[in-house]
């Protein structure tokens, strides 16, 4: 009995496993400059203010960045720190022959606007995908940097054997960071699906999602997506990263997706766990994207 019960559970997409390999080649790519006479790649975080899950991604660049030989640093500032300051440092960074890409940490204090910050980072240095620039040659089929959380996801199905021609992809969320870029990333030519995308004021949701053979949840709600909203056999890809109470824990809280994983995985035929899926794989394009920077740029 059990045998057959596991057997019929999702495969899982191991993010972590992924991201590694990813590392490795980033790592290698890294130590062929080097040998070459060329400088580390080097990747400047800008972080304003003090989130704790911001705090946390940042460690988490840092240290990954450190650990493939990129010059990893991180810039805090207090969440006062005046937009026009901020956009100072930018401007800094843009002229810093030494930098080749240049991250600002989101969101971003209510007093400071976004669109005016990512505007003023130089495209050429865009590792985050962003600018409009970025956004304009995604939206295109043209090539530039890609939003790292999109391009992990794309990386992961790939890396996997998921098959995206001529298939049904349906997107929950339609925010800049996730779900805009991810549509126009699996339109492209070569990747092909069918893309729909859905948000809070979609009739019928359910009805969308279950024809999915690639679902991609990217909502930021615990456990949204239900067993019944998902097509038998789908690979199901969750970008949520919740935080939900949790007395047992130490540090008080767990992480849970947008999806409902012991549920789902029963249905899915492949599926990524959180923590451990698409998280380290936005870290891990992250650094790719910096290491094309610096190549572009020499
Ligand atoms: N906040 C949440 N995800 C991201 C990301 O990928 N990049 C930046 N800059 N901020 C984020």
């Amino acid at each position: 009995m059990t045998v057959l019960a596991d057997s019929a559970l999702a495969q899982l997409i191991d993010g972590k496993q992924i991201a590694a390999a990813v590392r490795a080649e980033v790592k290698a790519a890294v130590d062929a400059r080097l040998a070459d006479g060329k400088r580390r790649p080097a990747l400047r975080v800008v972080l304003v203010g003090d989130n704790p899950a911001s705090q946390s991604y940042v460690r988490g660049k840092k240290r990954a960045g450190e650990e493939v030989g990129i010059d990893a640093e991180t810039l805090l500032y207090p969440a006062d720190l005046p937009q026009d300051e901020l956009l100072a440092v930018i401007d800094q960074l843009n002229k810093d022959p030494e930098v080749d890409g240049i991250l600002v940490q989101l969101p971003l204090p209510d007093h400071v606007d976004e669109e005016q910050v990512i505007l003023a980072i130089d495209p050429a240095k865009d590792v985050d995908g962003f600018h409009p620039v970025s956004v304009g040659r995604l939206a295109l089929g043209q090539s530039g940097f890609e939003p790292c959380t999109p391009a992990g996801i794309v990386e992961m199905l790939q890396r996997c054997g998921i098959e995206t021609s001529g298939r049904d992809a349906v997107i929950v969320g339609r925010s800049n960071i996730v779900g805009r870029p991810m549509a126009s990333l699996l339109l492209r030519r070569g990747l092909d699906a069918t893309v729909t995308v859905c948000h809070s004021r979609t009739h019928d949701l359910p009805a969308h999602t279950r024809r999915a053979d690639i679902l991609i949840a990217a909502i930021g709600r615990p456990n949204f997506i239900t067993a019944d909203m998902v097509k038998p056999g789908a690979a199901v890809i969750d970008v949520g990263i919740n935080r939900v109470d949790d007395a047992t824990r130490e540090r008080g809280y767990r992480l849970v997706g947008d999806v409902d994983f012991e549920a789902v995985r029963e249905v899915a035929g492949w599926i990524t766990p959180v923590p451990g899926g698409v998280g380290p794989m936005t870290i891990a394009m992250l650094l790719q994207n910096t290491l094309r920077a610096a190549d572009a740029r020499a």
